[in-house]
């Protein structure tokens, strides 16, 4: 189900995919889902993840091009999926949305992230998957907290993506969820 997120909340503007039904509001994490990306994979990937696990937790959507500070700083957890161009960069339309983190400092201490680059190893060695790297190091510099490893895709090898993602997402979803069973466990 995709229904648009209301204006007031951190990810108005995103488009959530959910199924409320089976949401178990506990558990449930609300994860704004950014994705940088040019000619699509990084959003077919980020999409395969939110199917797979939209029965769970709930997934809303932002291109990062159009992404806001607030967004981001009214986030409390994060899925950040981006590849890479030029010469090892965040893709070019994303790249004043980099920028403007960078110089304007939000606070992101509140903020737990997971994060996936793409690139390609056999056409660009040199500058393989940096992009989601630079996402990464940025977020990290702002207080973020990364949860669970990065994972990096790599265009030119022929595994299933998709399904490197999702094993990769099982593993950073039961992250999520200890976590926040913690915080529950501490605020009771
Ligand atoms: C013009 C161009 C520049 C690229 N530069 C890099 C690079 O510097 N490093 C890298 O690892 N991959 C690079 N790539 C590969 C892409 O990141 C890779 O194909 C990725 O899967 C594309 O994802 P997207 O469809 O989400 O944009 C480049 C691709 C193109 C077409």
């Amino acid at each position: 189900m995709v229904v648009e997120v209301a204006s007031g909340d951190p990810t108005a503007g995103a488009i959530a995919v959910r199924k409320p039904a089976l949401i178990e509001a506990k558990s449930m994490a609300k994860i704004l889902v950014l994705v940088a990306t040019m000619t699509g994979t990084a959003e077919m990937i980020a999409e395969d993840i939110a199917a797979a696990h939209c029965d769970r937790h709930e997934f809303a959507f932002q291109a990062l091009e159009k992404a806001t500070l607030e967004q981001l700083a009214g986030a409390r957890t994060a899925l950040v999926v981006s590849s890479t161009y030029g010469e090892g960069e965040v893709p070019e339309p994303t790249i004043p949305f980099f920028n403007l983190v960078r110089e304007s400092r939000p606070d992101l201490s509140g903020l737990v992230y997971g994060a996936v680059t793409l690139g390609d190893n056999v056409t660009y060695p040199k500058t393989f998957a940096n992009g989601g790297r630079l996402w990464d190091g940025l977020l990290t510099e702002r207080g973020a907290t990364r949860v669970g490893d990065l994972l990096v895709i790599d265009a030119s090898d022929p595994a299933d993506k998709s399904e490197l993602a999702l094993r990769w997402a099982g593993n950073w979803l039961r992250l999520i969820e200890g976590q926040r069973a913690t915080a529950r466990e501490v605020s009771q």
